[in-house]
């Protein structure tokens, strides 16, 4: 039985999604902390199981019976080592015989503060722990444009602080469709996979397409950390979360998050979504 962690989030509920295309309800078992967020995953059919991260005799509990366990990641600004070291250990103790770890891209040795000290961390203790592993290195989501440079399409320009630096964006469905296929394949004991687009696009490239798609001109400037932090701040983001997105620009323009790999490309069977395509169906 495969059981999908963070099964009322985004990634989770649409691996699970994708896992019910090939696999029965019967064998699916979906960990979440909140049973009235996940009516639906019930209806069908699903093995619904009741844990917080934070709760290791209730882990304990929700892992009986389960060979393969999904752990989706825990939020950043959260206590994550701590989680993710209690999802291991009541593995471990639960007698799961394979656990999946949702990382995150690293094609450079840049260290992303509340990210990738954790991530890091959490393949470390892994490796560790005996169990058979298998670590998702999962690119930045397509769905996360929308925080660094806005929701709406630029007037005249985007500013971001990510200088030439490239992302090799990622839809958060066509992961979970890649998640889906590894879980219920062979061939991944131990193995770490880089789940990113096959293209990875500089910012200039953004305003590119979207100059494109709007017929008129948009240009992309490159911004320093500080005013780019002032300038989410006044637009209301808190000065936290502002200097996070910032972090997301010095990580790309570090290459972070340009390394491209086939491998989602190969799981899909086809080419993942375009930033043209993303860019097209989301700001127009
Ligand atoms: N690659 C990227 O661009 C990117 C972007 C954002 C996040 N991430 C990482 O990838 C993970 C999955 O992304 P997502 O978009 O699916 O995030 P999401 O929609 O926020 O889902 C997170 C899931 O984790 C569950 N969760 C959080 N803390 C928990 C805890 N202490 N105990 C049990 N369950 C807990 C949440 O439960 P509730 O529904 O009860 O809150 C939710 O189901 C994130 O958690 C984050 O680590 C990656």
């Amino acid at each position: 039985m495969i059981l999908v962690t963070g099964a009322t989030g985004g990634l989770g509920h649409q691996t699970i999604d994708f896992l019910l295309k090939t696999t029965p309800a019967t064998k699916i078992a979906a960990l979440v902390r909140n049973l009235s967020k996940a009516t639906d995953l019930m209806k069908q059919g699903i093995d619904v199981r009741q844990a917080d991260y934070v709760d290791y005799p209730a882990l304990v509990q929700a892992f009986q019976g389960i060979e393969k366990v999904l752990l989706v990641s825990a939020v950043a600004f959260t206590d994550r080592m701590r989680q993710h070291r209690n999802v291991i250990d009541a593995a471990v103790q639960a007698g799961v015989k394979h656990l999946f770890y949702t990382s995150i891209q690293r094609s450079t040795d840049f260290v992303m503060p509340e990210v990738t000290e954790s991530d890091l961390a959490t393949e470390a203790y892994l490796k560790a722990s005996g169990l058979v592993y298998t670590i998702l290195k999962n690119g930045y989501y397509f769905e996360g444009l929308g925080y660094l440079i806005g929701n709406e399409v630029p007037d005249t320009e985007i500013r971001f602080p990510a200088g030439d630096g490239k992302i090799a964006f990622v839809k958060r469905t066509e992961l979970a469709a890649a998640t889906a296929s590894l879980l219920t394949s062979e061939g991944h004991d131990n193995q770490e996979y880089t789940l990113s687009g096959s293209e990875a696009y500089s910012f200039a490239d953004i305003a590119r397409e979207f100059s494109s798609l709007a017929g008129r001109p948009i240009a992309y400037q490159n911004s320093e950390l500080a005013p780019y932090i002032a300038q989410k701040v006044a637009a209301g983001f808190p000065e936290v979360v502002a200097t996070f997105l910032a972090q997301w620009g010095a990580a790309a323009k570090a290459g972070m998050l340009a390394g491209t790999s086939d491998t989602l490309e190969r799981l899909l069977g086809r080419k993942p979504t375009s930033l043209r395509e993303y860019l097209q169906t989301t700001y127009f």
